[in-house]
């Protein structure tokens, strides 16, 4: 069976991994797609899948704030180090567990341990987390795409705009509606395909935009010392914080710690080599990263004069920072070249939180076995009501706050930096001591020697989890005053 993966064992498989009605019917669309798909069912078509999901705004928002915030270079550095270490690792054990087991998260933890069943649940958490306050961000680039539409750009290039905006209660609010109902549509209709079709073309040209607008903002006058910011670390910026930081996006990045890479993996056909779609995916996500970040962060370091004040400056840095590059331009270029790159994010952020939702409607009609209608009428409406704190956060609300975060920042400290973390830990103490790493590993050599074996047993079983745990330990003791690290 192992071998031959003709589509009849590969649905009797993919029958008997997943018992809910909710989860058999997204598999099957699957398994019809993919016998529709001919040739791409292939390892191509596997790692172009997950990176799709991967690359989003995790990449293009996220990734620069954060290195902007933690000291430039050395926040690079402390990324690549743990992408190739804890992100290589986790990925193939995630991926691993899916294939393994032909089943998403939910089901691959309980049918190895049913005592780990829990594990699961805790993944499934997560993107529920997620999903109200990544739309809210994904307002933020619709709001920006029609202002460049509209031909207003050039006043996006002012020093408050920003701030103006995500303060006023209910332009967010608004824009934030119309994204999740966006997605919502996508999701009830079914119609993801067409979606998947379209960013065929439409990222590789959100890649190219992107490169094209670095060559440029490389260019600018004073950009060279933003650059030297950028990728050369200072050790002395260096904390225990920026750790947890980098590690958090990691997870988030890669889509990791929740569950996703398992589901992803259950679709991944046997004679498909793990270990090398795992580099490729890992590649195309961390380059897309670290390329945002040449766009972003030497542009905000001329436009401030490398203030720290503005750099450290959180969420908003990619909004505040983009526009004066566009208005280099005039009024008009400023305005195609803006109008055209924010409806790129804007599509990279929608597919994201497409499949996010996805994912969230498929928990949903797994444990409350409802229908997949009913299922995306409650995520609807429950990202709706969740995602609100998040928008008012940043004005009506902004007196409620926990260690100087606002409410989305909670919202995402949560996930990324305690959730996660604590999956991922479970996870390598799973593999590691429950069902052994022999058994994933073994799963990988199906077709072909695993180079890091040793590396990978090692990790899983003692560097991961402990300095996990210890990352955890002291950064949350940190953000509650314990001690200051
Ligand atoms: N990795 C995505 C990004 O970089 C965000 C994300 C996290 C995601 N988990 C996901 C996207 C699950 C789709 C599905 O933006």
């Amino acid at each position: 069976m192992e071998d031959n993966n003709t589509p009849q064992t590969e649905e009797l498989q993919i029958n008997a991994a997943s018992k809910s009605q909710g989860e058999t019917a997204a598999l099957q669309e699957n398994l019809v797609e993919k016998k529709k798909r001919g040739s791409f069912t292939g390892k191509i078509g596997f790692v172009l899948a997950a990176a799709g999901s991967a690359v989003g705004l995790g990449n293009i928002w996220r990734f620069p704030y954060l290195a902007a915030k933690y000291g430039g270079g050395i926040f690079l550095l402390t990324y690549i180090v743990l992408a190739l270490t804890f992100g290589f690792v986790l990925m193939i054990a995630e991926i691993t567990l899916g294939r393994k087991t032909g089943a998403s998260a939910i089901n691959a933890f309980k049918k190895l341990n049913k005592k780990w069943a829990f594990l699961g649940v805790l993944c499934a958490v997560i993107p529920i987390i997620i999903l109200p306050y990544y739309s809210v961000i994904g307002g933020w680039v619709g709001k920006y795409f029609f202002t460049f539409l509209t031909g207003s750009g050039a006043s996006a290039a002012g020093d408050s705009y920003f701030n103006n905006f995500i303060s006023s209660p209910w332009q967010p609010l608004l824009f934030f509606a119309i994204f999740v109902t966006a997605a919502f549509v996508v999701v009830i209709f079914g119609v993801e395909k067409g979606i998947e079709k379209v960013s065929k073309f439409l990222m590789p040209a959100l890649v190219l935009l992107t490169i094209g607008v670095t060559i440029y903002a490389l260019t600018m006058e004073g950009s060279a010392e933003g650059v030297k910011y950028y990728l050369l670390p200072d050790f002395k910026k260096f904390s225990i914080k920026t750790v947890l930081a980098a590690l958090g996006q990691l997870f988030y990045s890669m889509s990791l710690a929740m569950g996703i890479m398992i589901t992803y993996g259950s679709y991944m056909k046997k004679q498909d080599k793990i270990e090398s779609s795992v580099h490729q995916i890992e590649i195309f996500d961390t380059g897309i990263a670290l390329l945002s970040g040449l766009m972003i962060i030497p542009a905000a370091y001329t436009f401030s004069g490398g203030n720290p004040e503005t750099l450290g400056q959180g969420p908003g840095l990619m909004f505040v920072a983009l526009p004066k590059v566009f208005a280099k331009f005039g009024t008009v270029g400023g305005g195609i070249l803006g109008t055209l790159f924010f409806a790129l994010v804007l599509f990279a952020a929608l597919t994201s939180a497409i499949s996010l939702m996805e994912t969230v409607v498929s928990i949903v009609m797994d444990k409350f076995h409802l229908s997949r209608k009913k299922s995306s009428i409650i995520v609807y409406v429950g990202t709706l009501l969740l995602g609100i704190p998040s928008s008012l956060g940043f004005g009506v609300w902004s007196a409620v706050s926990v260690g100087g975060m606002t409410i989305l920042d909670m919202f995402d400290f949560l996930s990324n930096s305690v959730l996660m973390p604590i999956a991922a830990l479970l996870t390598c103490v799973f593999i590691g001591y429950i069902v052994g790493c022999k058994n994933i590993t073994d799963e990988i050599e199906l077709n072909g020697a695993f180079k890091f074996k040793k590396f990978f047993n090692v990790m899983i079983r003692y560097v991961c989890p402990i300095c996990i745990a210890a990352i955890l330990v002291t950064s949350i003791l940190d953000v509650f005053g314990v001690f200051n690290i």
